[in-house]
């Protein structure tokens, strides 16, 4: 193999450069050439390639591109990123086997979430010249098989800071702030984040609940909380995207139902992309570096049809050097994926029962 092509896939996630950014060093040092392919899938339809290493004639050896390490600290994706719903299409799945051929990519390593992931494993399945390794990345964390996938821990930090800012302003005017963060189908970030930041509730789509019981629950919290007795300043629901109701009209659907508290007002704030944004941290960077070079080290040794994980709960898994990373077979995967985000998975069943242990210790 003296080819490997790297794209990033489906919704970005701070820790994406890094795991490019570690690719290439990696690949280049053992003198394995790196093309990018940019915009995702699209760019392997369409042929939109870019060389991320160099020869260095003088030693006959292999260098990444100039300033590519400078990517390492950056947030988003270089490479770019599209949701490619053709590549779903086995037309263009076969059109994307061509150009990868045609440029020379014998082995192709491919960065993000779950449908970037499960167009990786259709691909390997069809387009045996190249060889395919999946690197999860997507600040959701609802990938199966792997306990962290890059971007969730910035993407983690980000709603910690942002709500800790939300509580200052907050406990001055002693206000309830909903904070929506993203997570369509996974509750996650808003489990996480809720503990974190002392927060009075968390609304998650995993735990179904009508916008009558919403509303009834949020405004219970809110009653309890201004009461002369406990006398709080500021009371914050971390409410997740996957929950239907919005967190506007959640917002004013309970402070319509406070009025015999004048003086209270609910607010509603929106985190959106801003939790998809942003420097990665210390730990994204970290498992970026590792999982790509677990990618680049399972290419060279064969390995096709595969992810790369972070194993830190998960058992199983065939084993690399790297004791934290395994590699698990993507039908595997995407299986366990699905079972995650509809509810069956033991993993999701887990987290349920101890987010309701919790919740009645946040609304204390
Ligand atoms: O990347 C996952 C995710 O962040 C979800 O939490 C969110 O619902 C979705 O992406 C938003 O996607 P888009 O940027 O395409 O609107």
């Amino acid at each position: 193999m003296k080819t490997i092509g790297v794209l990033t896939s489906g919704g970005d996630a701070p820790g994406m450069n890094a795991a490019i950014f570690a690719v290439v060093k990696v690949a280049a040092a053992r003198g394995v050439r790196v093309i990018g392919i940019e915009r995702g899938f699209d760019g392997a339809i369409d042929g939109s390639f870019r060389p991320l290493t160099r020869p260095v004639l003088s030693s006959g050896t292999l260098a990444p591109v100039a300033d590519i390490d400078l990517i390492t600290g950056l947030g988003g994706t270089v490479l770019g990123t599209t949701r490619c719903d053709r590549f779903f299409e086995q037309a263009h799945r076969e059109a994307a086997c061509g150009q990868l051929q045609g440029i020379g990519i014998g082995a192709l390593i491919v960065i993000g979430g779950n449908g970037t992931l499960a167009g990786a494993h259709l691909l390997a399945g069809e387009c045996a010249a190249v060889p395919v390794v999946g690197v999860p990345a997507s600040i959701d964390n609802d990938i199966g098989c792997t306990s962290d996938s890059i971007g969730v821990d910035t993407a983690v930090n980000t709603i910690i800071e942002a709500c800790d800012r939300i509580s200052d302003t907050a406990r001055s005017h002693r206000r309830a702030f909903i904070v929506e963060v993203m997570g369509r189908q996974s509750g996650y970030l808003a489990m996480v984040s809720s503990v974190a930041t002392a927060a009075d509730a968390v609304l998650l789509p995993e735990v179904s609940k009508s916008e009558e019981e919403l509303v009834a629950g949020v405004e219970k919290i809110i009653r309890e909380s201004f009461t002369a007795e406990r006398d709080k300043r500021r009371v914050l629901i971390i409410k997740a995207e996957g929950v239907p109701m919005s967190a506007t009209r959640l917002a004013e659907e309970v402070e319509s139902r406070l009025e015999d508290h004048a003086d209270v007002q609910v607010r509603a704030t929106v985190l959106g992309h801003v939790v998809r944004g942003g420097r990665p941290t210390y730990h994204d960077r970290m498992i970026a570096g590792r999982l790509a070079l677990g990618a680049v080290s399972a290419l060279m040794g064969g390995a096709d049809d595969v992810m790369m994980a972070w194993n830190t709960t998960t058992p199983g898994g065939e084993p690399t050097p790297d004791p934290r990373v395994t590699t698990f077979p993507l039908g595997r995967v995407l299986v366990e994926t699905e079972a995650l985000l509809d509810g069956t998975s033991e993993i999701t069943r887990r987290r349920v029962l101890r987010m309701q242990e919790v919740q009645g210790v946040l609304a204390l």
